[in-house]
């Protein structure tokens, strides 16, 4: 039994010529997030039957590093039509709807996906819906030429299409969703037989008309959802119609953004509520924010847990296994990695604390470096509750400095500190009476000298 009667077919074997790259089109990443996940993951919150991706070989291996979903090869990439036919043998046996979807085209919403698949289910019995969308510039999409009644005729590529024909505003999306029942009829007699000699999956618009078979179009008013990319101006354009709906959503959902174009997220970002965020924030992949939480202008955030109420920034970076505890402070130019910090403890300024833990209330001074790393293996720095790390401390780990304990400012600690001990490392000073003194008379006396003699 089918649970849904949906199979999924998504193209991504093209060559992707247009992005002049090593990598394929569909691994390069919005949000953090290579293309081709975001469709994967969109299709597994709809229930579908089957999901199968048809890639390049070369890019199969890749995708099953990834995922678990069904790849099947085309090789050589002879165009859309040929692409779905590479998954003929995958659908064997399924005769529900089967939605084509381009990996390229990666922010279809799920809406729409369903609204595809209830009008191909819906009056007439149509062999296949196209999704339409009307963008400001139709520059080179595929145009949809529609018949008297509204039904779609054919599509025209618009390496094909003439000047009348170039001027309908109406443009391929890509995305169709056609009945499984009468799918490879259609695709087996699609020819090459254009100015590319590809086969067009378009064709097959035209060949269902020739039989008879009803085609639609379902309209969609958001061309950001639609927007194949081809290129790297594609991409760039792509990735800031995602940011755009990564920074309403946070919005809508309770989070303050000073200047929203200015904050970029991560496809996973993760904010509680009443979270501030300042301008000119960027967000990498893994991050997770408690309530109330404050992050100040210019903090760049990846990989990292914060805690209700802590305040992070401005000019903070929080690497990879960082996790601030609550109400605990990271200021200005301080980078965190690997390392946990206690309720209230607080770094303020100029400091790096990697692969380290950092008990509650402990305050580490300006200046302060944990030097974890020997350049052969990195070591712990454990830092106990309430300590007081003094002004530019080097604690050169592996190292503890128990609770409540302090270090001197300036000090290289490489011993452990006992609770409440003071652990200092530094030359005692020495004042010598008068000494700047009779020092810049005699350097004085001697520069003088000097220029006497070049005169
Ligand atoms: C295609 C449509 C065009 C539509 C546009 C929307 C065709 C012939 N044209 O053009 O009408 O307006 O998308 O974005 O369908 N692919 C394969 N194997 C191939 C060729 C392509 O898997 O042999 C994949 C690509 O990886 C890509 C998708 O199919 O994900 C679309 O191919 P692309 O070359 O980008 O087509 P467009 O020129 O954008
Ligand atoms: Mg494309």
């Amino acid at each position: 039994m089918t649970k849904s009667n949906v199979a999924a077919v998504i193209l991504a074997a093209g060559e992707g010529t247009r992005m002049k790259s090593a990598l394929p089109k569909v691994l390069h990443r919005i949000a953090g997030q290579p293309m081709v996940c975001y469709l994967i993951n969109r299709l597994s919150t709809i229930e579908t039957d089957q999901i199968v991706i048809v890639t390049s070989p070369v890019l199969k291996k890749e995708i099953e590093l990834f995922s678990s979903v069904e790849v099947v090869v085309q090789d050589p990439p002879l165009g859309t039509a040929h692409a779905v036919l590479a998954a003929e043998e995958a659908l064997k046996g399924f005769d529900g709807d089967v939605l084509v979807l381009f990996g390229d085209t990666p922010l279809l919403t799920e809406g729409t996906i369903q609204a595809m698949v209830e009008v191909r289910r819906g009056k007439n019995n149509p062999a296949l819906v196209v999704l339409g969308f009307s963008p400001d510039d139709p520059g080179e999409y595929g145009r949809l030429v529609k018949d008297l009644n509204g039904g779609l005729e054919k599509i025209v590529e618009f390496c094909d299409a003439n000047e009348d024909e170039r001027k309908i505003g109406l443009c391929n999306a890509g995305i169709m969703a056609i009945d499984g029942k009468r799918l490879f009829q259609l695709l087996n007699v699609v020819a090459d037989n254009n100015s590319k000699s590809e086969f067009f999956l378009t064709d097959i618009v035209g060949i269902a008309r020739s039989k008879g078979w009803g085609c639609l179009v379902l309209e969609t008013d958001d061309p950001d959802e639609v927007m194949g990319v081809n290129s790297r101006t594609g991409l760039a354009e792509a990735e800031s119609a995602f940011q755009y709906r990564m920074r309403l959503s946070a919005m809508e959902s309770g989070v303050t953004l000073q200047d929203p174009d200015t904050v970029w997220f991560s496809f996973d970002t993760q904010i509680g509520k009443d979270v501030v965020i300042g301008p000119n924030v960027v967000f990498g992949p893994g991050v997770v924010i408690g309530d109330n939480v404050e992050i100040r202008a210019f903090c760049h955030i990846e990989g990292a847990k914060i805690d209700k109420n802590a305040i992070i920034g401005p000019f903070a970076r929080l690497r990879q296994g960082t996790d601030i505890g609550p109400d605990a402070q990271i200021g200005n130019f301080v980078e965190v990695k690997e390392a946990r910090l206690d309720q209230g403890a607080k770094a303020n300024h100029l400091s790096y604390i990697g692969d380290s833990r950092v008990g509650a209330g402990a305050n580490i001074g300006a200046g302060t470096i944990t030097c974890n790393y020997d350049g052969f293996l990195k070591s712990h720095t454990e830092i106990g509750a309430g300590a007081f790390i003094g002004s530019n401390t080097s604690l050169v780990a592996p190292v503890k400095i128990n609770a409540g304990a302090i270090t001197g400012a300036g000090s290289v600690i490489t011993k452990d500190v006992e609770d409440n001990a003071l652990g200092i490392s530094r030359a005692p000073q020495e004042e010598h009476k008068g000494w700047a003194l009779k020092y810049r008379l005699r350097k004085q006396a001697n520069k003088d000298k000097m220029e006497k003699k070049a005169e």
